[in-house]
């Protein structure tokens, strides 16, 4: 029963009611958009427009060795080998730098002009990536190689080669198309476990003869990014490779921050790389070591101490990762869909959430409603707002007394 009132007094009743009538709504969970830091603190992490996570780091105490990156005109290097850096991939344990290396040899009437057997010799820490580049060789009767070095058993240095035969008796015969598939250029994959290399390019007599000779004095060899070279067949007869290429080819390196497995890393208390909270060891197959990720949910560089960050997975550019069409709420680590009270989907991830109840719901809704009762008309005033995406709506409802 109503309890009876003044004449005239009003019983203001302040219902706030929060609607959601939108398919997705977002909860914001807590410190996620501020952009992550991957360098030590106090470090530059940008050299030009290249990011330097540590371990990466360029200046005293700002890197693990050997990772020292020096800066020098807005562009980054590796101190270690000198060659350029274009991008440092924490997630992969990639770096790709610039390989300015190329071997060739041009056996011209009036004599001969060669840099063979040219390359790179990098610290053990890194690696030629073996499945993200390849050797290619430019000419006709050639033969392009690999000289790769690799530590075997009892860390005995043992030679690894890989070559491949360019091949062509004159201009007509030299392939069309942009791809390198043995006429006038040749390709093979990079071995694995390398930290040093050069390459060559040899002619090979009598296939490489006096008329062969005439049309295509220079051949090239180099190792390169897969898909970062076009072949084109005047490469072979011009010298348009050469004034094309002068600063080399992209080349991939795979990196390690420890020359043990996972399981001797961990044993090593304060010399374990992975010192972030939430971050996991992976072994690294090309060449013995490991590396460290941020575990799943968390993003950020796991070699920093609290350097893995919780993935805000509600966060608008995330949803459609992680999608949720109810209720998305972010934890640590992870994120729950659900429905609102009230509302019920088989599955909220990928259903809209509907009122369990349409009836029961639909009068609670919107609008002005009119009802009276014995003693009292209530009036039921709805205003609503928009704010952070979401609909609240406050009901005001006024109960005249009746008589
Ligand atoms: C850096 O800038 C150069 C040109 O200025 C561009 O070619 C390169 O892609 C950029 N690198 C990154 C990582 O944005
Ligand atoms: C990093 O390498 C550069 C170039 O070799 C060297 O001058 C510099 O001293 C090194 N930095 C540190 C902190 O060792
Ligand atoms: C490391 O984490 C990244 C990002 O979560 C993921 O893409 C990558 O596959 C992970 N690497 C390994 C070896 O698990
Ligand atoms: C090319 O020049 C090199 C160096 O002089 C020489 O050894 C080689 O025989 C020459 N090759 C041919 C096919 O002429
Ligand atoms: C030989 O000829 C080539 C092309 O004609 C020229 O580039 C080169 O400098 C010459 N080499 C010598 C040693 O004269
Ligand atoms: C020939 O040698 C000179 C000097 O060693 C070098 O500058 C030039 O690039 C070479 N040319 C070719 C076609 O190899
Ligand atoms: C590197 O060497 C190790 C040990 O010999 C071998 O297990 C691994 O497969 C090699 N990695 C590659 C990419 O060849
Ligand atoms: C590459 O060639 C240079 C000079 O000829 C030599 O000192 C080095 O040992 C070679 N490296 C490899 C891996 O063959
Ligand atoms: C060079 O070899 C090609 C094919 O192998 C042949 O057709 C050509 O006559 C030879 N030229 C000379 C000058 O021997
Ligand atoms: C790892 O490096 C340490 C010192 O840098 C060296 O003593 C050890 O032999 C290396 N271990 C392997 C498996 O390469
Ligand atoms: C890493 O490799 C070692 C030995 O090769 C193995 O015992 C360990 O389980 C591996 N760890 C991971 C995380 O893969
Ligand atoms: C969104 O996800 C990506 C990768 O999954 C992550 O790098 C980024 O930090 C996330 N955004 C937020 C706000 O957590």
């Amino acid at each position: 029963m109503f309890p009876s009132f003044p004449p005239g007094q009003k019983l203001l009743l302040l219902v706030a009611v929060t609607l959601i009538l939108q398919h997705s709504t977002t909860v914001y969970g807590s410190g996620s958009s501020e952009s992550i830091n991957t360098a030590r603190p106090g470090c530059p992490d940008k050299c030009g427009n290249v990011s330097i996570p540590y371990p990466f780091g360029t200046g005293k105490g700002c890197f693990q060795e050997p990772f020292n990156v020096t800066c020098h005109e807005n562009r980054a290097y590796l101190a270690s080998t000198g060659v350029r850096v274009l991008d440092i991939n924490l997630n992969f344990g990639e770096v790709r730098v610039q390989n300015p290396k190329i071997a060739s040899q041009c056996n011209y009437t009036n004599g001969t002009n060669s840099t063979s057997f040219v390359g790179l010799s990098l610290d053990p820490f890194h690696k030629v990536s073996n499945t993200k580049n390849q050797l290619i060789s430019i000419g006709c009767s050639m033969l392009g190689m690999i000289l790769g070095v690799t530590k075997g058993k009892n860390q005995l240095e043992l030679p690894i080669v890989n070559s491949c035969f360019s091949f062509c008796t004159d201009a007509s015969n030299v392939d069309d198309s942009t791809e390198c598939a043995g006429m006038g250029c040749c390709q093979t994959p990079f071995p694995g476990n390398i930290s040093s290399f050069n390459t060559s390019c040899t002619p090979i007599p009598p296939i490489y003869n006096a008329s062969i000779q005439s049309f295509s004095p220079c051949s090239y060899s180099f190792i390169a990014e897969v898909n970062s070279f076009k072949f084109d067949r005047s490469y072979v007869s011009s010298t348009n490779f050469r004034s094309k290429y002068t600063e080399g080819f992209p080349l991939v390196l795979d990196w390690v921050v420890g020359n043990g497995s996972c399981s001797e890393a961990t044993k090593m208390g304060s010399q374990y790389a992975c010192q972030a909270m939430n971050s996991q060891c992976i072994n690294v197959s090309n060449g013995p070591g490991y590396r460290c990720n941020c575990s799943q949910g968390y993003v950020g560089s796991p070699y920093l101490q609290g350097g893995c960050r919780d993935i805000n997975e509600c966060e608008p550019p995330n949803q459609s990762l992680y999608p949720c069409k109810g209720n998305c709420r972010n934890t640590d680590g992870s994120y729950t869909c659900s429905c609102p009270s009230g509302f019920r989907s088989d599955d909220p991830q990928s259903i809209p959430c509907v009122r369990a109840d349409p009836n029961k719901a639909l009068k609670v809704a919107l609008g002005m409603g009119y009802k009276k009762s014995k003693y009292f008309t209530h009036q039921l005033f709805t205003h609503c707002l928009i704010k952070n995406r979401k609909l609240l709506c406050t009901s005001l409802c006024q109960s005249y007394k009746s008589d």
